[in-house]
């Protein structure tokens, strides 16, 4: 049975862009509605409640286009789920809500010897404790060190990835982590995989990098494979699927970096979306 509605993708911004960049790789044939609330960007400042209160916005905005799935690919939002999870707060969704600070734990827990663990995040995703909580949870003998990194985010705005001074933050940022002498670093943030040649490179060859987005992506894959959580839109691999982008605050300069972040020319232009 094939199931051909879209996949929803909710982020604060365009950073989850990285997020669904690689679940369109594996999954080129399935419908894709991406939800950026650049309106209330960031949310990586915000409080636990602004966030969750934001997170539940948008995941009721996506449900009305019959999606089908919905994966919030911010850290940040993430956390608002999880911190309410088996609690009277636990956001209500009638299909699959997954997030990225799980999948994220589970595969820095197998990628890591030690099990000293590093977190690079938002303030908002470190304060929240949630990926210590996950991690800690799945194996009680691990260590987790946490990073807020907050200016990483606009670097990666300013297109600044490759530049000196962005380098210098991360090393900023790292330096504390590394004397942990931790052996693994969860890239927390969906901005962070834009950096990942940076990272690497101070990290050095020691330290394991965990892109969130690839372990999600990992977890749809297990999840298709189970045909009653998550059925597939077609298996004719001729078949492209559709992209919607919207976003509460779409301008012009956004579609450029649409473009540049999902390694596409052809994309469609943001459509302005009122929550
Ligand atoms: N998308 C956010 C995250 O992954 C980063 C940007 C923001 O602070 O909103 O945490």
């Amino acid at each position: 049975m094939s199931d051909p509605r879209p996949i929803g993708f909710f982020d604060s911004g365009l950073g989850g862009l990285t997020v669904l960049y690689s679940i369109r790789e594996r999954f080129p044939s399935e419908n894709f509605i991406y939800l950026g609330d650049t309106a209330r960007l960031p949310y990586g400042t915000k409080s636990p409640e602004t966030i969750r209160r934001y997170t539940e916005q948008c995941i009721r905005a996506l449900l009305k286009f019959d999606v089908k799935a919905i994966v919030v690919a911010c850290n940040s939002a993430s956390t608002a789920i999880l911190n309410s999870r088996g609690t009277e707060r636990e956001i209500d969704s009638p299909v699959p809500l997954y997030n990225v600070i799980e999948p994220g734990a589970e595969v820095a827990i197998r990628t890591s010897t030690s099990k000293r663990i590093g977190v690079l995040g938002t303030r908002a995703t470190v304060a929240s404790n949630a990926y210590a909580r996950a991690i800690e949870q799945r194996e009680p003998n691990a260590i987790v060190f946490q990073q807020p990194a907050p200016l990483l985010v606009p670097l990666v705005e300013e297109g600044w990835e490759s530049d000196p001074l962005t380098n210098l933050v991360i090393y900023r940022y790292l330096a504390p982590l590394m004397s942990q002498t931790i052996d693994t670093l969860i890239l927390g943030c969906t901005h962070y995989p834009a950096l990942r040649e940076g990272i690497a490179k101070v990290a050095g060859s020691s330290i394991e990098l965990v892109d969130s987005a690839m372990a999600i992506a990992q977890m749809l894959e297990k999840d298709f494979s189970q045909e009653e959580k998550l059925k597939i839109h077609t298996t004719d691999t001729s078949v492209k699927g559709r992209l919607t982008l919207y976003a509460t605050d779409a301008s012009p300069a956004m579609d450029q970096t649409a473009k540049r972040l999902m390694k596409d020319d052809h994309l469609d232009t943001f459509q302005g979306f009122d929550l």
